[in-house]
């Protein structure tokens, strides 16, 4: 059986334990959190405090030439660029994932429309992101297009025919964690006549991500989470290169313009995938992403995210046998695959009563994890700076609670607007 001192001499042993140095993890907090909002880098508030003392308060305007500003979203873009398998010059960063859905999905229709307008529908789960379903609600109502939503993911290979158009899926669940097999599916996918659309909010930063090997079609993607972007950071897009000229994107913008500084009235789209880019680029919000990018970046001389997938993994072993051990009879049921192929870097139990005040009752002893309706506890593990005895911790503070039971207090069951 796992002790605490084994954990501390797996800690002793991890070789990517430096990476944690560069947060700034606030005392006392286990933050089991990442998946949902990523840790402060510690170089961050400095860049900010530079970008707007120096490039935007002594500077000024001539920053966007200067400095870079302009650039900013494609600079970011290769970056992120190599921890999803894709190429230099392929992926930007801007607007929100839904923002960025909305353009590859019309995009990916656009194509089907044109070369095989019997193709209508677009296939998805019942259980993605609700912004995943929405955008494509209402992408489906404006091309006549219809959204069909399988239970199980077993069952998306039979929705795959003749009349799919796009396969539209989030590689990680964020209620369960599971992972797709991206390859697997997209060779389906295409094997089937249809273009693949895919989600990589709990992937990108997380585990190893190849668009490129996988051959996929389009992504998207968060820069708050696994980024460590900072709140509302901005997304990503990347569109395979024998896709990304072939149609404009909808939200035709001048920053997405071949020539925006020719002022032309006419919409001439910016050769690549800088025509994904819309409007102005929110540039101190790029310079965090950055900042946080890099911390993820920091580990390719100790293996890359290769690495990180393989301590990611060992993480969430260890959380699912210590829960297993530590607190059973209390009726947690383990919602995240046991095969680790089908697993995220997250682990989420159902609980069929309390599970939001139990996530309350950790987050006042310091173990930072969330809660989504109707019943999942979600515990996120980012390899860059969890350590071992972290989970031992966290665990010991959960066995706690629900032997306590002090999770029925009534602090601890006020919903409020963000779980
Ligand atoms: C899978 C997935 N897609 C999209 C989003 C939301 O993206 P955004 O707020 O950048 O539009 C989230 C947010 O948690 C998510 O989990």
């Amino acid at each position: 059986m796992t002790t605490r001192d084994h954990c501390l001499a797996l800690d002793a042993a991890d070789a990517l334990a430096p990476l944690r140095e560069q947060f700034a993890l606030p005392a006392g907090t286990i933050y089991l959190d990442g998946n949902s909002l990523g840790v402060l880098p510690k170089v961050t508030p400095a860049r900010l405090q530079q970008v707007v003392a120096d490039e935007w308060g002594r500077d000024l305007i001539t920053s966007w030439n200067k400095a870079g500003w302009i650039t900013l979203p494609q600079r970011v873009g290769d970056k992120i660029a190599r921890l999803v398998g894709a190429g230099p010059g392929e992926l930007v960063v801007t607007d929100s994932t839904s923002a960025n859905l909305f353009k590859v999905l019309s995009a990916a229709l656009a194509i089907q429309h044109a070369e095989a307008p019997r193709r209508t529908r677009i296939v998805s789960e019942r259980g993605n992101f609700p912004t995943d379903l929405y955008i494509a609600e209402s992408l489906a109502r404006q091309h006549g297009a219809e959204l069909v939503l399988v239970d199980d993911a077993h069952a998306l290979a039979a929705c795959l025919d003749e009349r799919c158009a796009v396969l539209m899926l989030t590689q990680v669940d964020y209620r369960s964690g599971r992972l797709h097999d991206m390859a697997a599916l997209t060779r389906a996918a295409h094997d089937a006549g249809a273009l693949t659309v895919w989600d990589l909010a709990h992937s990108a930063g997380a585990l190893p991500v190849d668009l490129q090997g996988a051959d996929a079609d389009f992504a998207v993607g968060c820069g708050y989470k696994y980024l460590n972007g900072g709140p509302g950071a901005p997304a990503f897009v990347w569109v395979h290169p024998r896709h990304v000229e072939r149609f404009w994107q909808p939200l035709a913008g001048w920053i997405g313009h071949a020539a925006p500084f020719d002022f032309t009235p006419g919409y001439r789209p910016a050769p690549g995938i800088a025509r994904y880019l819309v409007g102005t680029p929110p540039i101190l919000s790029l310079a965090a992403l950055e900042c946080g990018v890099d911390t993820v970046l920091a580990a390719e001389p100790f293996g890359g995210m290769a690495a990180l997938r393989a301590k990611s993994l060992a993480l969430t072993r260890l959380f699912i046998e210590l829960v297993e051990a530590r607190c059973a009879g209390h009726g947690l049921e383990l919602v995240t695959p046991r095969d680790e192929a089908l697993r995220g870097s997250q682990v989420s139990w159902r609980r069929a009563e309390g599970g939001y005040a139990i996530v309350q009752a950790l987050i006042a002893r310091g173990v930072v994890g969330d809660f989504r309706v109707p019943d999942v506890m979600r515990f996120g593990f980012t390899p860059l700076y969890t350590r071992f005895v972290d989970v031992w911790d966290a665990v010991e503070q959960l066995r706690q609670v629900l032997e306590s039971g002090q999770w029925r207090r009534p602090e601890f069951n006020q919903r409020s607007t963000v779980t």
